[in-house]
This record gives structure tokens, C-alpha cells and sequence, in this order.
């Protein structure tokens, strides 16, 4: 619910400039990368109308709001008598650089304009401690839009699991295997780089009995950057693991902490001489549950997982509704009687279709120009968020200029 502007704002911002402002936050909250975090953005309003915007890149990049307050700076805006916008509560919490409650106080900023409130307790509290500085706080201001733009995130959030991407490499006519069972590879190398870009991102990887039997996977990211997973190198802890006695010390390998989490999910053991079986990092989940692997997940600190298959997992995650994100790699070849790629998804009719939606935000996987792709590469997400909507300015003022600043250089801070 929208509040209405107060009479006496301290640098008298009008309505239509509040609203354009957050139109460019919201703009550029969409600039980021969807996982762990939530899509944040932040927009300073100066006195002349002038609004520059910082967004929030991912784990282990600047918040939203020191981005955008290093952008006003550099364009010589005077925060003191500036209005920021953010699309998420400041959060209130201790990371490398301080909460971003008292990055806003420290500027100077007088009033800032929030959209949502933080749903994490560990980093909700933003408002009241910019009004116990003094700022003037206003909350609610197009929360309708800011909520859809991380609808998944919240539900995530909600029902205490970690972010979740379903990865699929099929043929085209959908198949994740030929009918002998060979599989390695079906998609091209600069996809298979795309996946090992995306397990770097990610806190675990998960795979069903089924393929650790049949492909005997590592789960690792070989890529050739190196991992910017600070979180696992601060919390990564192996859950209900096959065999406990095997549980990894941590302060012993710090290397292998660069690595997502390999999960295996299924009643079946591991083949003893298996990588996974060896490597004493694998979490073996024996469940069918979805939500429930999730979960004991979300517990260790795991806040976003990439499900990679095969058929029969990948069909119970999408019939539990538990995938935020679907990325779908389709490889210009045929495989005939292959293994479809998803099983026990159980729509028998079109009016059950599961449907999805092309998500137009960044993956956070860089595109090689010298590597070009057969593949066709399709995120999308569920059809069943709210629509997230397109920016109005809700004004018939002239528009403020927009800008979008270069990354800030500040430490990070957060996951
Ligand atoms: N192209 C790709 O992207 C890709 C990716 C991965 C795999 N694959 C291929 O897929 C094939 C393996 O697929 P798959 O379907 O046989 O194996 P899978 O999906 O990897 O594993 C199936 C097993 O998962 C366990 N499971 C856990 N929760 C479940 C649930 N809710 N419902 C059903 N099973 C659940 C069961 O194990 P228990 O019986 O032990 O309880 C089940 O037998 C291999 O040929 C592999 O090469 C392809």
C-alpha cells in the first residue's frame, strides 16, 4: 500500500519525481543477476531532478544503495540535499562494509523511499534505524511492482529454501540421452562452459542417483575464472552426508571451498569407487521429497542450487513448483528414442501445461564473442509470477535523466 507524500518533505521532492526515481531503481534492479540475493536497485534524486542509479550484480558484489550513493558522487551530486529511492529495505546487518542503513545516514541523505520491505530478519530493520537518525522514511512506494520483480525469491524466502535453477541439455526433439544411454555430450562446448560458469555462481549442485549411476559426475566448475563464491568459503557445511565419518575438514582444504556443494538426491547408495562417492564433500540426500532436500539445504547456510537432472529429479522438482529458474540449453541435433528430459511431470492435458516465460535478466554468464554457440539457450521463469511490470513514471512531468553508473569499486559486502 502506497502512502501518500508527506507535506514537508525535506528537499520537497513531488510525487511524479519520487515515482520517476523509482522507475529507475526498479530499471535498474532488473540489471542484476537473480540467485542468492534479490534484485535490488537504488536511484538518487538531487535537487535538480537528476537521477543516477547503482543495482546490485549478484553474490559478492556491492549492495544497491552504496553503488548508487559511489554514482552520485561521482556525478558531484550533493547527497545532503538529495532523495534515494531503493526497491528493497535497506538492510541493517554487518557485512564488509556496514549495513547500507548507515552508508545512507553516514551521506547525509535526508529522506529515502522504500518499496519492500526486507522479508530476512537477519537484514530487515533498515527503516528503523534511518528514522532513529533522523531520515525521513517512506515505505510501500510501488511495492506492487518491486515484490513481482522477486516474486520467486520470496517465495523461496518463504518457504526457507534455497533459490533454484533447473538446468536441461536436451536435442531438439527434447531428449537428455540417446537410447543407449550416452549422453556426454550433447550440447556444444561453449554450453558445456555456459554450465560451468553457472555451477561457479551457485552454492550447490544437485543430481539424482539415477545420473550419479549412470554418468559418474564431479559436480565441480572447471572453468577458466576463478569462482567468486565468498559465501562457501565462510559456511559451506556438507549435510546428512553418506557417510559421516567422512565429513570434510574445512579448515584442512580450503580449496576445495571454491566448489559448489555436490548433492545427490535418492534412496540408492553411491557406487563406492564413484567421484562423487569419493569426494568427502558430496551431501547425499535420501529423500523423494523436493521441498524437504531443499530445505536440509537451506539449514547449511545454501542459499542457491543448480538441479542439473537427470529425467526422473528434474520432473519431481518441476511437480513440486520448487524451480525458479529454468535454463534449458537445446542442441541442434536429433536423438530419436532418447530418454525424454523430464519424467513424472504428470500433465496428461494443455490446460495442465506447466508454462514458463523468457526472463530477460542478465544470467551472470558472460558469452564468449570468439566462441560462438550452436546452441539455442533458453531462462526462463515460471509463467505463474505476477507479471512484472514495465516502468511508469506515473508523471506527466518532464522525465529526469536517467543514468546507469559503471560498477563501484567498493569492497563487498553481504553473501
Ligand atoms: N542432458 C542432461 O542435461 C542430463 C543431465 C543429467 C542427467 N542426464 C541423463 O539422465 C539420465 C538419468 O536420468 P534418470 O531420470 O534416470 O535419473 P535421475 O533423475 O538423475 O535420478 C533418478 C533417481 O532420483 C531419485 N529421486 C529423488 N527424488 C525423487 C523423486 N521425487 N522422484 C523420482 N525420483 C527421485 C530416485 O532415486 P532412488 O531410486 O535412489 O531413490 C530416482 O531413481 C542419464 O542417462 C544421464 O546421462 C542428462
Amino acid at each position: 500500500m502506497e502512502r501518500s507524500v508527506e507535506r514537508h518533505s525535506p528537499i520537497s521532492a513531488r510525487l511524479s519525481s519520487v515515482h520517476a526515481a523509482m522507475d529507475a531503481a526498479l530499471a535498474a534492479a532488473r540489471l542484476g543477476v537473480r540467485g542468492a540475493n534479490p534484485l535490488v536497485g537504488a536511484a538518487v534524486l538531487a535537487p535538480d531532478g537528476t537521477i543516477v542509479t547503482g543495482h546490485h550484480r549478484g553474490a559478492g558484489t556491492p549492495h544497491a544503495e552504496p553503488d548508487a550513493l559511489a554514482a552520485a558522487r561521482s556525478a558531484g551530486i550533493d547527497l545532503a540535499a538529495s532523495l534515494v529511492c531503493v526497491t528493497l529495505e535497506p538492510c541493517s546487518h554487518h557485512g564488509r562494509t556496514g549495513p547500507c542503513a548507515d552508508l545512507l545516514i553516514e551521506a547525509g541523505v535526508p529522506e529515502v523511499v522504500i518499496a519492500l520491505a526486507d522479508p530476512n530478519p537477519s537484514a530487515a530493520g533498515g527503516c528503523a534505524r534511518l528514522r532513529d537518525a533522523g531520515v525521513t522514511v517512506r515505505t510501500g512506494v510501488r511495492e506492487a511492482e518491486a515484490r513481482a520483480l522477486n516474486a520467486r525469491w520470496l517465495g523461496a524466502v518463504d518457504e526457507h529454501r534455497p533459490f533454484t535453477t533447473l538446468k536441461i541439455a536436451q536435442s531438439l526433439d527434447g531428449r537428455i540421452a540417446a537410447a543407449d544411454g550416452t549422453s556426454q555430450w550433447i550440447t556444444s562446448p561453449a554450453s558445456r562452459e555456459r554450465v560451468h560458469t553457472l555451477r561457479a555462481r551457485v552454492d550447490a549442485v544437485v543430481v539424482g542417483t539415477g545420473t550419479a549411476h549412470a554418468d559418474d559426475p564431479r559436480l565441480t566448475a572447471r572453468t577458466g575464472t576463478p569462482a567468486t563464491q565468498p559465501a562457501r568459503t565462510t559456511r559451506s557445511t556438507p549435510v546428512a552426508h553418506s557417510d559421516p565419518a567422512a565429513r570434510p575438514d574445512h579448515s584442512a582444504q580450503p580449496a576445495a571451498l571454491t566448489q559448489p556443494i555436490p548433492v545427490v538426491v535418492g534412496m540408492r547408495d553411491l557406487a563406492p569407487d564413484s567421484h562423487l562417492a569419493r569426494d568427502p564433500r558430496t551431501v547425499h540426500l535420501r529423500t523423494h521429497d523436493p521441498l524437504a532436500a531443499l530445505q536440509a539445504l537451506r539449514t547449511q547456510g545454501l542459499e542457491h542450487v543448480l538441479v542439473e537432472g537427470g529425467a526422473h529429479l528434474a520432473g519431481a522438482f518441476l511437480r513440486a513448483g520448487v524451480v525458479d529458474e529454468l535454463e534449458l540449453h537445446i542442441a541442434p541435433l536429433l536423438l530419436g528414442d532418447g530418454l525424454p528430459g523430464l519424467a513424472g511431470l504428470g500433465v496428461t492435458t494443455l490446460a495442465d501445461a506447466v508454462r514458463w516465460v523468457p526472463d530477460d535478466t542478465p544470467a551472470g554468464v558472460s558469452h564468449s564473442a570468439s566462441r560462438p554457440n550452436p546452441d539455442t539457450i533458453l531462462r526462463l521463469r515460471p509463467a505463474d509470477s505476477p507479471a512484472e511490470a514495465t516502468p511508469t513514471t506515473g508523471s506527466t512531468t518532464t522525465p529526469t535523466t536517467a543514468q546507469t553508473t559503471t560498477p563501484a569499486t567498493e569492497p563487498t559486502k553481504g553473501r
